[in-house]
């Protein structure tokens, strides 16, 4: 009769106790699987009294404390989950728990998007899980470390953060204001009273720089990529998006071209005829383009207590079976064969079709004042709509662009915001039509 694995949980909030109860609740065709017991031995938490009123609901009998050595000292406890959130102290915690001399896992792509390459060679023979980490229930990790393993993978592109897709959904189907979908995410729990992490992109940022490091062994910070949130979209920008044929997304995008690899979070207008367009509410989709398999598509429920607990204990299977792969899945430098690694584009060399939005004083001369300064930063128009504001004196000035680098862009735009006919700072989104032909 095997061992069982043996588990100590620090945390038990959303994602925490749903894995107490899961393992209790399918504790038959997760013994099946792992060909061993998985045992939750203890757990740590800030409030026992808060987490024993939990467990007691959840008809679960843990030992609670809130000292982190009660699990680092216990010679028994082969594995420790972290479900607690936040960077230090979690990366604090990732250290003592590998020179413990015990697995690690963890859903907290905050502290991997910072540590995943600090916490890595820490791991030596011991395994870390983090397929919860990036888009909760969907295992995407798996999928670029094993899956697609024989790729070289040409881009992906992925609706990473389900608040904000929520919000962007109730914009253009319900045509509400960016604050009213907001407000109605945060009543149906989809956002956080401080919701920035997620709307600002920050979140989906977090977690593409994980899946840029399985797909491409690069090891970026968020600080050194190109981030944006949704937080400035209007109505019409997206009456625009609909009126040419596109949807706005927030989209995570990760693709190679020589040896830069470009990642960037940013709003983005895509063809309505893109399967990626199709993801919608608070749902996440994934498309993974490599070269020998072409694109595809992952789809799923990006975060939630039980989605999220599916990956958790997945990982958990996977060492009960003996499996403990290298963290970030390859053992030298992918691409190895070049010798060459690659290095992160610079957010100036991006080259896209933009939509830009203006808002000027309606008066003769001024359309051809933009015009103008636009040509002089080799920016030509490929479709142009002009709309009355409610002030008749104002006019609304909505373009897309042929390709541009994003400097010409960002000199045009710094260029036109202080003009004085220009009556409010110049909004831009990228045009990402590259996905049709996906
Ligand atoms: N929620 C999701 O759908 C989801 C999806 C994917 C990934 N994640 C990630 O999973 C992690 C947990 O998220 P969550 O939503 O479950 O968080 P949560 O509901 O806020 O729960 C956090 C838990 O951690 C405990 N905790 C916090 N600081 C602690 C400390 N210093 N020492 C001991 N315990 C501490 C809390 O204990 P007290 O209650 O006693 O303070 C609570 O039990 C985060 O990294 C998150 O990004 C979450």
């Amino acid at each position: 009769m095997s061992q069982p694995l043996v588990v100590g949980i620090i945390g038990l909030g959303t994602v925490g106790s749903a894995v107490a109860s899961l393992l209790v609740r399918n504790q038959g065709v997760i013994k099946a699987r792992a060909g061993r017991e998985i045992v939750l031995k203890k757990a740590i938490v800030r409030d026992v009294s808060k987490a024993q009123a939990k467990l007691a609901e959840l008809g679960i009998a843990l030992s609670v404390s809130t000292r982190i050595e009660d699990l680092l000292e216990d010679a028994e406890i082969d594995v420790v989950i972290e479900l607690m959130g936040g960077i230090d102290l979690a990366y604090d915690i990732a250290q003592k728990v590998l020179r413990a001399n015990k697995a690690f896992v963890t859903a907290n792509k905050a502290m991997l998007a910072y540590h995943r390459y600090d916490i890595q060679p820490l791991a030596k023979d011991l395994a870390i899980g983090f397929e919860a980490s990036v888009c909760g229930g969907i295992p995407i990790i798996r999928v670029l470390k094993d899956g697609l393993s024989a790729n070289h993978i040409v881009g992906i592109r992925g609706i990473l953060n389900g608040t904000s897709n929520y919000i962007l959904t109730q914009m253009l189907q319900h045509q509400q204001s960016f604050s009213d979908a907001l407000k109605d995410a945060q009543a149906l729990g989809y956002a956080e009273s401080d919701p920035t992490l997620d709307i600002s992109g920050g979140d989906a940022g977090h977690k593409l720089l994980i899946l840029a490091s399985l797909a491409y062994g690069i090891n970026a910070l968020p600080e050194e990529i190109l981030i944006e949130g949704i937080e400035g979209i209007t109505p019409d920008d997206m009456e625009f998006a609909n009126e040419f044929g596109y949807v706005i997304k927030l989209l995570g995008i990760a693709k190679k071209t020589d040896s830069c690899i470009e990642l960037r979070v940013h709003p983005a207008m895509i063809s309505k005829n893109a399967m990626i367009a199709k993801v919608d509410g608070v749902m996440n989709g994934i498309s993974v383009i490599g070269d020998c398999v072409g694109e595809s598509m992952y789809y799923g429920a990006g975060a939630g207590g039980e989605a999220t607990a599916s990956s958790v204990i997945s990982d958990l299977i996977s060492f009960a079976q003996g499996k403990n792969s290298v963290m970030l899945g390859f053992k030298q430098p992918i691409e190895s064969e070049n010798t060459q690694s690659f290095t992160l584009k610079s957010i100036d060399d991006i080259y896209s079709r933009y939509y830009i939005r203006l808002y000027a004083h309606d008066k003769p001369g001024v359309l051809g004042q933009i015009s103008q300064i636009l040509g002089n930063h080799n920016i030509s128009i490929k479709a142009f709509l002009q709309k009355e504001t409610a002030d008749k004196r104002i006019a609304k000035l909505l373009f897309s662009t042929h390709h541009n680098y994003e400097r010409e862009i960002k000199d045009a735009l710094n260029e036109l915001e202080k003009l004085d006919f220009v009556t409010q700072k110049p909004y831009k989104i990228r045009i990402e039509d590259e996905l049709e032909n996906l």
